[in-house]
């Protein structure tokens, strides 16, 4: 792989960018404390796969990317995505993040797991570091709401796409979010045990990953950089960077036919019911597991 900036390779073996923004340093170092989302104790392949293939999302996207293609996945964290999308498949995946904790972890499970089709390169997404148009896919899910310029991290990536490749992101909503942005009031005043009960993800979590259920609470409760958006401000960057919309979750539309695949296009609705789906996420199971939602798109 061709990059634009200087860079070397560490002990690790992992491409390395030096890191200057001082947001991201701070987000850095938070992740370096603790990775995120991080593994099970007893993960393997086995149990990667079948995680991803239990998630009817990310079994999709593995079976719509297929064989013979390139994507990063921008903010990686410790890889889990990047793993289960390489695992059995001839593609050409990148693992790119600003945290050389997250990263080592990542590389160490494709290393102990034999998964040979992926790279790891830390860095700033604000950074050029990636030629023009060299991926197919860039996947980048709750990455963005955490730098200092959303909209412009959203634009420094869009070049590294090719024609016709598609861009997946995952933001926080700023309606969808009420139920988190209300329990964060909760652990800041009654603490862990309570939010432990409170929070249907933390209630899934086996007890003894501690540093799962650590990692959890910090990115949840005790972020330093934190912004939420709307379905309206992504549809408008889409435009302004030459994105078709194609589908998000949930979808913009009320009146959208469920059977669709993900990638298909669908409609973007009206405003009134884009407004409105995102007050029902707070009613849903993506309102009470942090509000985020995904928004796919492929360059015209
Ligand atoms: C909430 S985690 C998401 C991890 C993974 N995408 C997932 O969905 O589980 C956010 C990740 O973005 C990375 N990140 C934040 N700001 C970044 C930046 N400016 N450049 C590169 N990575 C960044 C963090 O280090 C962290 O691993």
């Amino acid at each position: 792989m061709k990059f634009k900036k200087n860079f070397f390779t560490n002990n690790d073996d992992i491409v390395d960018f030096d890191i200057t923004d001082s947001t991201t340093r701070k987000v850095k170092e938070f992740y370096e404390k603790f990775p995120f989302p991080n593994y099970k104790l007893n993960d393997n392949k086995q149990t990667i796969l079948e995680q991803g293939d239990k998630n009817s999302f990310a079994k999709e996207l593995k079976s719509f990317i297929g064989f013979n293609k390139s994507m990063i996945e921008i903010g990686s964290g410790t890889c889990q995505l990047s793993n289960y999308l390489a695992i059995g498949t001839n593609n050409e995946i990148c693992a790119f993040d600003s945290s050389l904790t997250s990263l080592k972890i990542g590389k160490k499970f494709a290393k102990e797991n034999n998964i040979p089709n992926i790279n790891f390169i830390r860095g700033d997404i604000f950074d050029k570091i990636f030629e023009d148009e060299i991926f197919d896919f860039i996947l980048c899910n709750g990455v963005l709401h955490h730098t200092a310029n959303p909209y412009k991290a959203f634009c420094s990536i869009v070049p590294y796409l090719k024609k016709n490749g598609y861009i997946l992101i995952g933001l926080y909503n700023k309606i969808g979010r009420t139920r988190t942005n209300f329990r964060r009031y909760i652990y800041k005043i009654f603490g862990e045990k309570i939010t432990m009960y409170l929070d249907p993800i933390l209630r899934k979590i086996d007890k003894n990953s501690k540093d799962k259920i650590e990692a959890w609470i910090r990115d949840q409760y005790l972020h330093p950089v934190e912004t939420s958006h709307t379905f309206d401000e992504v549809l408008n960057w889409f435009k302004l960077n030459n994105i078709e919309f194609i589908n998000s979750i949930p979808q913009c539309s009320l009146f959208e036919e469920p059977s669709k695949s993900f990638f298909d296009k669908t409609k973007q609705g009206t405003f009134i019911e884009r407004i409105l789906q995102q007050f029902m996420m707070i009613l849903s199971r993506y309102g009470s597991e942090g509000g985020l939602f995904i928004f796919v798109g492929r360059k015209k």
